[in-house]
């Protein structure tokens, strides 16, 4: 049973440490010269993970957090793709194109916002570039389903494609309204049966609680409607409301976002009407049927994540390709320019359009192995940890596991001598449950975190 009221009593800003150190540390000391030099050391036996930004869109949903460029400018997109062509070509000259690729992912924006021979030319490049995809990659589309045509989706099941993830977020008129973005349940609807008409394996909605005039009431009613479409998987993610980083945020009138009591009914709701229809908790966001693969993963430990969220595919180095994307190596991180113009002016000059990085010390990677394990399975594995570092847990630890103890005495966590486990409730706290073992958040004064509220 979930206690919501120890939940939001614990629940404090934090990062989702989708990456560890988190991306405030990247610096610009690792540029690309750094890259290259990790790209070469490489184990080349190490399966390949590649994310490609694309990051157009029509016109703005205020709510929106990711990085996006807004035009309906059709040489726009082309010259893009101009860029993402060349960006491969450096790439190849360091990196072994020949390795198996177990994972793709397009991410957005609106990865249908291309047209279908746009699309095709991307997924071409691709294919002309890596040629060695393992016969069950994972291979998925973030999509809005107000773009989307059944050539596109054609294209994108003849190339493999076989997840594709909708952008619903909620389905109330007056919420879409304030939100600015129309998208009635007929052309999301139409989106998912095309998808599944043509053999997509898994479909994941996308939906966001916390967004401008919604109540209890106005979310039942899009919950009634996301069932209707039976997605395989969902996720739920809690509006991060950072109108300081996002210009387009500002358009939202904050006296209509819900109370945080509020937020916390539709949460609680929203977890009760899932798994009374057939739904597992994944996390802190996500669902997924018990037949998933990831609600299997989890059930043996083997649950990974990463840049784009829960996966059973992990040990493979994620190559992120386009503007903003981000690449992870063994004990490493990188992320291209977010700016156009500097993303393109890299290329021209013929190097590697990366922004910063960061190189991980053996602090770090020990973190990391702790943070992501807690994060993507609610359980640690002691002397795993122990072994894989030749460290003592206890002893290197001790601060942390001081901090725990709260959260222990609270049963949101269970130490024993091996194992870390996470109560069900806990689980909606990960976040706050790893951030005892984050050295850097501990330089931060609590006062100056700017992360997005929990609830
Ligand atoms: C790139 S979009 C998905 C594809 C497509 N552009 C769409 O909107 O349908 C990724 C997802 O991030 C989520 N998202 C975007 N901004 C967010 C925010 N500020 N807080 C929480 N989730 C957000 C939305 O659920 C959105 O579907
Ligand atoms: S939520 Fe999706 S469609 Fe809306 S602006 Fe962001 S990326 Fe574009």
């Amino acid at each position: 049973m979930i206690d919501f009221e120890k939940f939001s009593k614990y629940s404090k800003p934090g990062p989702r440490y989708t990456s560890y150190p988190t991306a405030v540390e990247f610096t610009e000391k690792f540029n690309a010269d750094s890259y290259i030099e990790e790209l070469k050391r490489q184990d080349s036996k190490k399966p390949l993970s590649l994310y490609f930004h694309l990051p157009f869109c029509r016109s703005a949903c205020y709510f929106c957090g990711c990085n996006v460029v807004f035009t309906s400018k059709e040489e726009k997109k082309d010259r893009y793709i101009d860029y993402l062509e060349r960006e491969m070509k450096i790439l190849s000259e360091y990196l072994d194109t020949s390795r198996e690729v177990i994972q793709l992912h397009f991410g957005g924006g609106t990865p249908t916002f291309f047209t279908v021979e746009q699309l095709k030319r991307v997924i071409d490049l691709i294919n002309e570039t890596f040629k060695n995809f393992s016969k069950d990659a994972e291979v998925s589309c973030e999509i809005d389903p107000r773009f989307l045509t059944r050539e596109q989706m054609k294209l994108l099941t003849e190339n493999r494609f076989n997840r594709i993830s909708f952008g619903v977020q909620d389905f109330e008129p007056t919420v879409q309204k304030a939100v600015h973005r129309d998208q009635s349940f007929e052309v999301t609807k139409n989106a998912v049966d095309l998808a599944r008409s043509y053999g997509v394996e898994s479909v994941n909605i996308d939906l966001i609680y916390g967004l401008p005039f919604q109540t209890l009431d106005s979310f039942k009613r899009t919950l009634d409607l996301v069932l209707k479409l039976d997605p395989d998987r969902l996720a739920v993610f809690n509006y991060a409301h950072v109108p300081w980083l996002k210009k387009t945020m500002r358009k939202i009138d904050e006296t209509t976002l819900p109370h945080p009591s509020v937020k916390l009914e539709i949460l609680k709701y929203t977890i009760d009407f899932f798994t009374s229809n057939g739904y597992k908790m994944i996390g802190m966001d996500h669902f997924a049927k018990p037949d998933d693969e990831l609600f299997r993963a989890i059930e043996k430990g083997e649950l990974h994540r990463n840049f784009q969220g829960y996966t059973t595919k992990g040990g493979a180095d994620l190559i992120g390709i386009g503007l903003t994307s981000i690449g992870e190596g063994e004990d490493f991180y990188v992320q291209n320019f977010k700016d156009m113009f500097s993303y393109e002016k890299a290329i021209d000059e013929g190097r590697l359009p990366v922004h910063r990085g960061v190189k991980l010390s053996r602090d770090d990677l020990i973190r990391k192995a702790v943070i992501m394990e807690l994060m993507a399975n609610f359980k640690l594995n002691v002397p795993r940890i122990e072994k894989e570092f030749g460290i003592d847990f206890k002893e290197y630890f001790k601060d942390s596991l001081e901090e725990l103890k709260e959260f222990e005495k609270e049963e949101l966590v269970e130490i024993s001598e091996d194992e870390i486990r996470v109560s069900e409730t806990g689980t909606l706290l990960i976040r706050n449950i790893v951030m005892p073992f984050d050295a850097y958040l501990k330089k931060i004064p609590e006062k100056k975190r700017v992360f997005s509220k929990t609830v």
